[in-house]
């Protein structure tokens, strides 16, 4: 695997590698990488020629400066699991090689940025689009892979593409879960025991959630998933949402024609999100 840590190193490479038929896969992490994350290499890989994958742990993102300073960062280890995973290129540059001191930027995300992630942590998603576009522009990848579990994460960045009409194709790819139903995320390793434990209710509210949305009224079942979420023990919610997947609006009848369900809570000290697709 070949580590690039500037980005005009990357992008000589890449140029050099680029002929008329050849695909460029960018896989975009922040590193503490699991099983989630490696399934979307093995998705890149059978989808496209060469796989970029991106370790930047980017502080515009964070709005909690502990949050971003306690983000776990096993770069060797990382490292072993992308060897290991074949992947071909590792970009894994600095933050001042990425930012300006004064560097500004904003985009209009309407109303995703005011919701949900966007409404607790807010600035969180500018944060987002604008590393997104950063390693759009450099590795100007033919597509880019992202997990579902960041569903919300996903429409911003469909919505910057389509605004500042990139040319990338967004690939949204599987939940990754533990066996225990958990979904992966490198915050988990922040978990005791009892709190793996207690924020399985989690992925167990969605599944509820799976079976009855087609049956029950969406907003009594929307109350009834958020009383047992408030009832569960070691779980502090944030938000249990039935929302219009295509733009996160609030569901207030029955005949929508796709519907996702999100949840955010805290389990301990951590912060986890977890969705379902309903329809
Ligand atoms: O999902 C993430 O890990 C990050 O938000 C991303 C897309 C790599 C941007 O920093």
């Amino acid at each position: 695997m070949k580590i690039f840590h500037t980005r005009s190193g990357l992008s000589t490479y890449l140029n050099s590698k680029k002929t008329s038929n050849f695909s460029v896969g960018l896989v975009p992490t922040m590193g503490a990488l699991h099983n989630g994350h490696l399934s979307l290499i093995e998705i890149a890989a059978n989808q496209t020629d060469l796989v970029v994958c991106s370790i930047f742990v980017n502080p515009t993102q964070f709005t909690d400066s502990k949050d971003l300073d306690n983000y776990p960062r096993p770069i060797e280890n990382d490292i072993a699991k992308l060897e290991a995973a074949h992947c071909d290129v590792l970009f894994l540059p600095s933050v001042s090689e990425m930012y300006h001191k004064t560097e500004q930027w904003h985009i209009d995300l309407g109303d995703l940025d005011k919701r949900l992630e966007g409404k607790i942590r807010p600035g969180h998603y500018q944060g987002v689009t604008q590393i997104v576009n950063k390693l759009f522009t450099t590795v100007n990848p033919d597509k880019a892979f992202f997990g579902q579990k960041d569903y919300q994460q996903f429409l911003v960045i469909k919505k910057m593409v389509d605004q500042l009409k990139l040319d990338v194709e967004l690939i949204m790819c599987p939940i990754i879960r533990e066996q225990d139903g958990l979904a992966m995320s490198s915050r988990n390793i922040h978990l005791s025991p009892k709190e793996h434990a207690d924020a399985l209710i989690l992925n167990q509210v969605l599944k509820f959630l799976e079976e009855n949305f087609k049956t029950q009224n969406l907003i009594n079942l929307e109350k009834e998933a958020t009383k047992i979420l408030e009832s569960s023990e070691g779980i502090e919610l944030e938000y249990l949402e039935i929302c219009n997947a295509d733009n996160l609006e609030p569901v207030n009848s029955e005949d929508y024609p796709s519907l996702v369900a999100l949840v955010a809570a805290k389990v301990g000290r951590t912060r986890l999100i977890d969705n379902t697709i309903l329809r």
